[in-house]
């Protein structure tokens, strides 16, 4: 790779920062809500590489590992092939290029639903060996106990409810939640037990806008919404979708770019011009110095 990068060696970063950066903490994001009003919308975006999560970190105030990663970089069908080695790689790289946000990382399917000891365990390498502040696990009302393990021992975790795609099998696929009263309110009973358990945020992911509203009311941890509602205490979106990497989106992404265009565009221009040998160009050759003995290859 030919990117240059300057590394701080005492913190492994590459491209360290000229002034020191706080990072914003678990409980400052919790406290963003006061006695149910959020003045200050929580911004939230998936990151999974070094290099993107130093470009969106100014602008955040949490980068998510998801596990969206599977599909995002792996192109796995679903989240539920994911390692926990993928998670704890990539949330180290971001924890390496960001500075502001607080840095939260899923833990994938199959390596926390067990038991709260398997899920302490696995939170527990995660936090070590990425250095981010917390994780987040998709479930609701048998998921509490866990969660209050968790948090008593010293883990934040940030709940998910809603369409939870690890249960892509149960589901059925990705449709949006919560159109039957039944479901609905199963739904808002798993966003009590989740934020009541002691998950500091809740992703509310997929389901009809006035049960994204009511379940924001109703707890009093942050949520943050993803195909939801704009009553939502913040959002977070997949970051390639809101850049326009996939040809396909479901309906609540907003794309905010059209990077897979711009992309296309530069491979034709480079393809192009390396097949008219205008490039490499003579600025971009390396030749020896005027005097310099010639070396003999
Ligand atoms: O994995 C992920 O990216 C997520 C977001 C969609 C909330 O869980």
């Amino acid at each position: 790779m030919s990117t240059t990068f300057k590394l701080d060696t005492a913190t492994s970063r590459a491209h360290p920062v000229p002034e020191p950066v706080r990072r914003l903490t678990v409980p400052a994001i919790q406290g963003r809500k006061k006695d149910g009003v959020t003045a200050e919308p929580v911004v939230m975006l998936t990151a999974y590489t070094a290099r993107m999560a130093q470009l969106l970190d100014p602008h955040c105030d949490m980068l998510l590992v998801g596990d969206s990663l599977g599909q995002v970089i792996y192109g796995l069908d679903t989240t539920v092939r994911v390692t926990l080695d993928m998670m704890v790689a990539h949330g180290a790289a971001v924890v390496r290029g960001s500075y502001r946000s607080v840095v939260v990382v899923d833990l994938p399917f199959g390596t926390y639903e067990a038991s709260p000891e398997q899920a302490f365990e696995t939170s527990a390498r995660v936090l070590r060996e990425t250095g981010a502040a917390a994780v987040k696990m998709e479930g609701g009302e048998v998921l509490a106990p866990t969660i209050e393990f968790l948090v008593k021992r010293g883990i934040p975790v940030v709940g998910h409810v809603g369409l939870t795609p690890q249960a892509v099998n149960v589901l059925g696929g990705y449709g949006a939640r919560g159109r039957s009263e039944a479901e609905a309110k199963k739904i808002a009973a798993d966003a009590r037990a989740v934020a009541g358990a002691g998950a500091f945020a809740l992703v509310i992911e997929g389901v009809m806008e006035p049960l994204a509203r009511a379940i924001t009311a109703d707890v009093s941890c942050p949520t943050i919404g993803i195909g939801a509602s704009p009553a939502c205490d913040g959002q977070v979106l997949v970051v390639d979708d809101m850049l326009g990497m996939f040809e396909r989106v479901p309906r609540f992404v907003r794309r905010f770019d059209d990077v897979a265009s711009r992309i296309t565009v530069a491979a034709q221009s480079y393809a192009g011009a390396v097949r008219d040998r205008s490039f490499p160009a003579e600025a971009e050759l390396y030749q020896p110095k005027a005097g310099a003995p010639a070396a003999k290859p």
